[in-house]
């Protein structure tokens, strides 16, 4: 099968598309013909590598993807052949304590599909095996290209929002990165549950985009002193949750922006992992420090019904074919997309 994939780390030249072998089924596992995926900032970290962090090579790509099914092992049933799909990132163990209790994301064994999973194991491919606990049936008024894009970033932003910061109707949420796949997903979801979102972005076209996604306030990055607006915009108090996944370069301000017992949840750190804190403002404001990974399959059913219900709509802006993975990634590392950048894939190809 055709796949784009590299043998070593480093910049966009790594990536290869070519043939690859096909997937083998293991016990518990369903075979996809991929129709399509979706790109998220993990696969820049994979592909450039991370400290201390050793990936299975040949490496493929790809967290999210969405297709049909075209075998399962014979120990599976409540999926059939044929059956249309978008897919889970959590492989885990599914027999350990946390897993027993829903808690895959603590499985000592979990790993995200597409980001540790290997050799030839992610969605940049014509066909893919999951476990048959990472699929659920595809919304049926999306698109391959939507449906690809619906899992990772949204079932993220719901874990963060929801599960560790409790966001409720009348907060205030400063959004960072307000424009990527993760940020736009969380404007959705601000405006779902009655938040409201202050984004902060890096230009007039994105920040036109943010108010589209749900922002009520778009603060730019690029012109503007994001702390004094945000005291404008809340008359001096501060945001109740800060919302960032950009990390280094930004914590300074998240910490200032916040009101007295306000939360920060951070999933990622894509400016850099070691920001300087001065430790008065943690106690003397009271402030939370909430850490997120991914999302449990409970969060992942939670998120899929605001998408059925159409109260949430995967974003995706731009749609590559397969070979074009490496320009598609190009955007993202530039910091040039909005939204989802998504994958069609030809079995044909
Ligand atoms: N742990 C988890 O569960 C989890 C889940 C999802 C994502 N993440 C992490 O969250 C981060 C964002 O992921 P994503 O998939 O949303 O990425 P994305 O779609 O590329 O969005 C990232 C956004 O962050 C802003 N940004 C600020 N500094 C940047 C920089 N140096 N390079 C690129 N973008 C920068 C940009 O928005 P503006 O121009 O609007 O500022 C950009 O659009 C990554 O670090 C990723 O690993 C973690
Ligand atoms: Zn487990």
């Amino acid at each position: 099968m055709k796949a784009v994939y590299f043998t070593e780390h480093g910049s966009l030249d790594v990536l290869q598309y070519g043939d690859v072998p096909d997937p083998e089924l293991g016990p518990g596992e369903v075979l996809l013909r991929m129709e399509a995926a979706a790109l998220n900032f993990n696969d820049i970290w994979a592909r450039q590598g991370l400290p201390r962090v050793a990936l299975p090579m040949p490496h493929v790509s790809g967290t999210d993807g969405a297709g049909v099914v075209v075998d399962v092992a014979k120990d599976v049933d409540g999926v059939s052949v044929g059956d249309e799909v978008i897919t889970y990132c959590v492989n885990a163990c599914r027999r350990c304590p946390a897993c027993l209790r829903g808690e895959e994301v603590f499985c000592k064994r979990m790993r995200i599909w597409g980001f540790q999973t290997g050799p030839y194991d992610g969605s940049y491919a014509q066909y893919a095996k999951v476990q048959v606990q990472q699929v659920a049936p595809k919304p049926a008024h999306l698109d391959w290209t939507e449906a690809a894009a619906t899992t990772t970033s949204l079932l993220s932003v719901w874990r963060m929002l929801v599960t560790r910061a409790q966001a409720k109707a009348g907060d205030s949420i400063l959004v960072w990165g307000a424009s990527g796949g993760t940020g736009s997903f969380a404007l959705q979801l601000c405006r779902v549950l009655g938040a409201r979102a202050i984004a902060v972005t890096s230009s007039e076209a994105k920040a036109r985009f943010c108010r589209e996604m749900g922002a009520e306030e778009v603060i730019r990055s690029d012109t503007d002193d994001v702390l004094a607006r945000v005291r404008d915009l809340t008359d001096g108090r501060g945001v109740d949750i800060v919302f960032d996944h950009v990390g280094e370069t930004v914590w300074p301000t998240s910490v200032e922006s916040l009101a007295w017992g306000g939360k920060l949840v951070i999933c990622g750190a894509t400016e850099g992992f070691e920001p300087k804190i001065d430790l008065r403002y943690l106690w003397n404001k009271q402030l939370s420090f909430l850490g997120s990974h991914i999302g449990t399959h409970r969060e992942w059913m939670d998120c899929l019904r605001l998408v059925e219900q159409r109260k949430v709509h995967p974003p995706v802006t731009r749609t590559f074919p397969l070979h074009e993975v490496p320009a598609a990634q190009k955007l993202m590392e530039d910091r040039q997309l909005m939204g989802k950048l998504a994958i069609r894939i030809d079995a044909d190809a």
